[in-house]
């Protein structure tokens, strides 16, 4: 193995993960850092290597690994050689990040030094039952660890949250969760043109999608529900920054290491009113109001019942490192016509 830092990076080929790759690939520490990026299919992989050897990524050390985050042993080997792993594949796969603590465990064995390990969980974990009904109150606020720690172990991705956690409270890795709130915009850069990123978040898309599919745009129950929201550059630019703290030890860590990205709130049923607009404006609806959607449309899929609750807080802890997000709840907005363009293939 060289004597460069070496940085394991699982879910590059996503739509978070290959936006931090790119920042990654430009660190100030680049040239004394080796990548490894876990890629699981074979066309990414020759895309991948492809866009790597043409320098298309920088004059940078990238290796590329075949394997997904059900092949553990792969997992455990690479973080177990890591001095940096970021995970940005999956908020829920307690087996994947199992084997990948047991890894990185291994690495500190093997060197005494507590390897880091920044996770990507998200403000789901803050999601109540309001189903549309109201605006919650409740803000979480990330430099407060007793909010974290009031959640119910039972809430989405706590279960991988708590276990990153405990194990950096055992001190054989440095622990850091980045929470982003509902993540908007299309994704840009090298990575995506070569069709190796996914330029297409969830949220945004899914309201554009569904309203096409149903002829309006749904919105559950009346929803008066909140919640946060960040651009996907400045989601990416998080990750540097909480980088940048951690490696010059400013950042928090474990029970004081979670990072809410967002900035500013919005209410679902303003965010389906803004795709109503853009999609009578494409002239793929006629109804410029959003409707709500049937019991059985909302019991059908899970991402629906998420656009139904509160998820309110405060990105104090990446402020406080630096962090300034740029764009605004009106560039979510702004953000929808452009993406629904894309989606749908159609111009204005
Ligand atoms: N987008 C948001 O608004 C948002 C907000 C908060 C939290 N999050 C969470 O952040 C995580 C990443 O989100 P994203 O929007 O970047 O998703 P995405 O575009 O689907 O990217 C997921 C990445 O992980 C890889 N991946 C997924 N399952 C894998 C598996 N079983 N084995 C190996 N690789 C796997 C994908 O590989 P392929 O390229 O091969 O598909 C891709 O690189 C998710 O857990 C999501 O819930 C997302």
């Amino acid at each position: 193995m060289s004597g460069k830092k070496q940085v394991f990076v699982i879910g590059g080929t996503g739509y978070i993960g290959a936006s931090v790759l790119q920042r990654l690939v430009k660190h100030r520490t680049a040239a004394e850092s080796e990548y490894t990026v876990l890629v699981r299919s074979e066309d990414k992989e020759r895309k991948l290597a492809e866009l790597v050897k043409s320098g298309g990524l920088g004059d940078v050390g990238i290796k590329l690994v075949r394997g997904s985050n059900a092949d553990f042993d792969v997992l455990e080997a690479q973080a177990a050689r890591a001095d940096v792993v970021f995970s940005m594949a999956d908020s829920d796969d307690v087996p994947a990040i199992k084997a990948v603590i047991a890894g990185l465990k291994k690495r500190y064995e093997q060197t005494g030094v507590a390897p880091i390990l920044i996770h990507t969980s998200g403000t789901g974990v803050l999601m109540d039952k309001a189903e549309g009904n109201f605006e919650g109150t409740n803000y979480y606020d990330d430099t407060i660890p007793e909010h974290l720690e009031a959640l119910a172990d039972t809430q989405i991705h706590r279960p991988v949250d708590l276990l990153v956690v405990e194990a950096d409270s055992q001190g054989y890795l440095r622990s850091y969760i980045i929470l982003p709130g509902v993540i908007f915009g299309i994704a840009t850069g090298p990575l995506y043109d070569a069709g190796v990123g996914n330029r297409h978040s969830m949220a945004v898309p899914l309201l554009i999608k569904k309203g096409v599919s149903r002829g309006e745009v749904g919105v559950v129950g009346e929803g008066l529900s909140k919640w946060p929201a960040v651009h996907i550059d400045d989601t990416a630019d998080l990750y540097i920054t909480l980088y940048d703290g951690v490696l010059s030890g400013r950042a928090g860590r474990g029970r004081e290491g979670y990072y809410f990205a967002e900035n500013g709130h919005y209410t679902w049923y303003s965010l389906s009113k803004a795709v109503a607009e853009a999609l009578v404006a494409l002239g793929k609806s006629n109804n410029i109001e959003p409707t709500p959607f049937t019991k059985a449309e909302y019991e059908e899929s899970f991402m629906l019942r998420v656009l139904g609750t509160n998820a309110l807080c405060h990105a104090n802890r990446g402020r406080a490192l630096g962090w300034k997000p740029k764009y605004t709840i009106d560039d979510l907005y702004r953000s929808i016509k452009p993406e629904a363009e894309v989606l749908l293939s159609v111009s204005s």
